[in-house]
């Protein structure tokens, strides 16, 4: 499909006024988009584990305005009371999505949103909270356009989520997703995100993520910023060659449920992302202390007891703890026994793979 499959027709107008909720989870990347082009293109390609706990359940209500103007009108809501501080991405969203929902200045909305994770979890929640907008915003054509397939649907929320927020775009489905173009993937698009489409072992079936809150606190410096920081980065092209390069090793990985391999991969991509933080210009560096506690403690465990533990790091301090469903309570009383120490206020998210975004 193409940019232009994509553009609803220009007369589409519905009824006057309604609502729509969805709720859609948080995802964690295993081969980590870093690096945007102009269009939001990632520069390389990526892949997540879909979550299933961490959500954002959004209700979307649309009034038809009597005289539209041509500015969007909309009013944010977070668990119930107006959050003005989220306006200025939603409107950027707006604006970049409207060649393909020409009705977004026709009406004004109401988007009220809440986190099933703590709001200063240090969790984005811009995935999962653009995921659940755009599934809104797409349920509305679905209303007023019915007849076209599902998979249409679905590719239009996961294009017009990578509008707001890259990550995203992965936040549709689940319970693998990638995105970005990639040759050995036939069907993979840098327009939206796919279901991963080979064999995956059973041995990831419900495989667990316990994110451990190691700063709950505002992050330095945003996705967006550090993705920019990666024009004319020293490592740019190396780093992108990586990704592509990991994401063909978890092909037979995945295959085989070789677990020790797995970490491998899943752990390099999480070090590389930082590494690339740490070598941009400007420099930045969002791992704590305890982050890298952490990590020193899990390699040690692993060592110690052959338990297939990995972890991976989003762009900020909190780690993801990935195992499988076999090894639940060993590493549950690691976490209790040695981890928990090193989370603010002891503070961790039980998590899992999850099948991706439904409506309410
Ligand atoms: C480190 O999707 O938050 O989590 O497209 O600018 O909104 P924008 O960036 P965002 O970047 C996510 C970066 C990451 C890796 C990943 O999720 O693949």
């Amino acid at each position: 499909m193409t940019e232009t499959d994509f553009i609803a027709p220009p007369d589409l107008l519905g009824r006057e006024n309604g609502s729509t909720t969805w709720k859609a989870p948080s995802n964690i990347a295993l081969i980590k988009y870093w690096g945007k082009r102009e269009g939001q293109f990632p520069a390389n390609p990526s892949l997540s584990f879909t979550l299933e706990a961490s959500a954002t359940t959004t209700t979307l209500s649309y009034q038809k305005r009597v005289r539209p103007g041509d500015d969007f009108s909309f009013k944010v809501l977070l668990d119930h009371a107006p959050e003005p501080s989220f306006e200025p991405k939603i409107a950027a969203f707006f604006k970049r999505a409207l060649p393909y929902l020409p009705f977004l200045k026709e009406y004004h909305f109401t988007i009220a949103t809440g986190n099933t994770f703590p709001h200063s979890s240090g969790i984005a929640s811009s995935a999962s909270g653009m995921a659940a907008l755009a599934l809104c915003l797409t349920d509305l054509e679905r209303l007023w356009t019915p007849g076209r397939d599902e998979a249409y649907y679905r590719h239009k929320a996961s294009f017009l989520a990578r509008l707001g927020s890259g990550s995203a775009s992965r936040s549709i489905q689940g319970p693998l997703m990638q995105w970005g173009r990639h040759t050995p993937i036939a069907a993979s698009s840098d327009l939206y995100a796919i279901p991963y489409p080979f064999p995956v072992h059973e041995v990831f079936n419900g495989y667990l993520d316990t994110i451990l809150l190691v700063d709950k606190g505002q992050k330095q410096v945003s996705s967006t910023l550090g993705h920019g920081l990666m024009k004319g980065h020293v490592y740019a092209e190396s780093r992108f060659r990586q990704a592509g390069i990991n994401l063909d090793a978890l092909k037979s990985i995945f295959a085989s449920g070789d677990l020790e391999a797995f970490g491998q991969v899943v752990e390099e991509e999480a070090l590389s992302l930082h590494a690339m933080m740490m070598t941009s210009r400007p420099s930045f560096i969002l791992m704590k202390p305890n982050t890298l506690e952490i990590i020193r403690h899990i390699w040690e465990f692993r060592t110690a007891t052959n338990v297939p533990l990995c972890f991976t790091l989003d762009a900020g301090a909190n780690v993801h703890l990935l195992y499988p469903q076999g090894f639940k309570s060993e590493v549950e009383s690691f976490i209790k026994k040695i981890l928990v120490e090193f989370c603010e206020n002891r503070q961790y998210i039980c998590d899992q793979i999850g099948i991706g975004a439904k409506k309410m």
